[in-house]
C-alpha cells in the first residue's frame, strides 16, 4: 500500500518535496482534484506516472508550478516551461491563479519533453490548494521548478477527490514508491478550466468551473470553444471518468417512467437525482444539489459510492442547461459514453 500522511504535517509536506526531488511520486491534494505528482524535469520520474496511470505517454500532462512570492510570483516557474507567454494569457493568469485554470503555452524546446508528450506546447496551471503550494514551494527550494500531475487516477477511471481514493486507485504501489499527501476533499471537485493560449486567440479545450463567460470578462477576448485542430486532450476523449457501473443521463420524466415501469426491479440501479423520484424500497437514491459548485464538489465522490453498492446500473438526471453546470454535463456526458 501507498504511505499516507496528514499535510497539516510540515515534516510530511517535507519528505514529500523530498521526494519529489530524488524522482519519485507523490499524491497532491489540489483544489480540484488530487494530482499524482512527479518533477517535471525528471524524464525518469515523469515516465512514472504514465506507467503507474497505464496512460499513453503522448497524453501531455500538466505542470504545476509554485506561487512564489507578491504579484506574478509564479513567473520565474512559467518561465521556465513557457517560451513565450501572449499578454491575454498573462491576463488570465492574473484573474484565476492560484486557481483551478490551465493554460497551454508554447514550450521551451529543452524542458519538460516527457511531461508534455512530446507536444511543443505544455499546460501550466498554478494551484490553489494551500497543501499544493507548500508542496510546490518546498520542492521549488530543492530546485524543482515545476511538479507535473495528472488526476491521480488509472487511466479512463473516476479522478480522485480524497486521499483515500487515491489509496484505492494505486494501492498496488509500495509505500516506497508513493507518498499520498492527505490534505482533505478537493474543496472544487472537477479538474482545472483548460484554455489554448498557443493560437494567438483564447480557445476552451475543457470546461471546468471558471466559465468562458468569466474568462471573457477577464481578458477581453472571446473565448472560442475547441474545434477539430484542438491538440490532443485525455480528458477530452469522449469516454473518460467512468465507474464500472454503466452511467446514463436522463431527464426527470423519463427517468420516473423507466422507474415506475421497473418498480422493485430497479435494485440494481442507482439514481443520482435533483428531482424528487418515486421508487421502490432498497432503490440506492443520492440527491443531486441544486447549486453547480456543491454538485461538482461531491461529483467524483458520489460515482464512486454509487458504484461501490455495486450496482450495474448509475441513472444521473441531466444537469440544468445552464452554463454554471457546462464542467458537471462534460464529466457526466464522459461518464455515460
Ligand atoms: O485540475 C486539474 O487540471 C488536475 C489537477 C491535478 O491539477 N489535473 C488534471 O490532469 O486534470 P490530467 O492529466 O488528468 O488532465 C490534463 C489535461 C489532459 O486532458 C491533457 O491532455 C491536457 O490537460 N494537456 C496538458 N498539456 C497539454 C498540452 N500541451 N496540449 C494540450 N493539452 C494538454
Ligand atoms: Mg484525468
Amino acid at each position: 500500500m501507498p504511505l499516507q500522511l496528514p499535510a497539516h504535517n510540515a515534516e510530511a509536506v517535507e519528505a514529500a518535496a523530498q521526494r519529489l526531488a530524488a524522482g519519485s511520486l507523490v499524491g497532491m491534494p489540489t483544489e480540484t482534484v488530487y494530482g499524482l505528482a512527479a518533477n517535471a524535469d525528471n524524464a525518469t520520474a515523469v515516465q512514472r506516472i504514465f506507467e503507474a496511470k497505464g496512460r499513453p505517454s503522448d497524453h501531455p500532462l500538466i505542470v504545476h508550478v509554485a506561487a512564489g512570492e507578491g504579484t506574478d510570483g509564479w513567473q520565474s516557474g512559467v518561465n521556465h516551461y513557457a517560451r513565450e507567454v501572449p499578454a491575454f494569457a498573462a491576463t488570465l493568469m492574473r484573474a484565476f491563479w492560484p486557481g483551478p485554470l490551465t493554460l497551454i503555452l508554447p514550450r521551451r524546446s529543452a524542458v519538460a519533453a516527457v511531461a508534455a508528450g512530446g507536444q511543443d506546447s505544455v499546460g501550466l496551471r498554478c494551484p490553489a490548494h494551500p497543501v499544493a503550494q507548500a508542496l510546490l514551494a518546498a520542492a521549488a527550494r530543492q530546485g524543482v521548478y515545476g511538479v507535473a500531475a495528472p488526476s491521480a487516477n488509472r487511466f479512463g477511471r473516476v479522478s480522485p477527490t480524497t486521499a483515500a481514493h487515491v489509496a484505492e486507485e494505486f494501492a498496488s504501489l509500495a509505500d516506497a514508491d508513493l507518498l499520498i499527501l492527505d490534505g482533505g476533499a478537493c474543496p472544487v471537485g472537477i479538474e482545472s478550466t483548460i484554455v489554448d493560449a498557443t493560437r494567438g486567440h483564447p480557445v476552451l479545450l475543457r470546461p471546468g468551473m471558471i466559465t468562458p463567460a468569466q474568462l471573457e470578462a477577464a481578458c477581453g477576448q472571446p473565448v472560442q470553444s475547441r474545434d477539430e485542430a484542438a491538440p490532443r486532450a485525455s480528458g477530452t476523449l469522449e469516454s473518460h471518468y467512468a465507474p464500472r457501473a454503466q452511467v446514463r443521463l436522463m431527464d426527470a420524466k423519463p427517468l420516473q417512467a423507466a422507474l415506475d415501469v421497473l418498480g422493485s426491479d430497479a435494485r440494481h440501479i442507482a439514481i443520482y437525482a435533483h428531482s424528487p423520484l418515486n421508487t421502490a424500497r432498497g432503490v440506492v437514491v443520492r440527491r443531486m444539489p441544486l447549486d453547480a459548485a456543491q454538485c461538482a464538489q461531491e461529483l467524483f465522490a458520489v460515482l464512486r459510492e454509487l458504484d461501490a453498492t455495486g450496482v450495474r446500473l448509475i441513472w444521473v438526471e441531466t444537469p440544468p442547461a445552464d452554463t454554471a453546470w457546462d464542467g458537471v454535463r462534460d464529466r457526466l456526458q464522459r461518464a455515460a459514453a
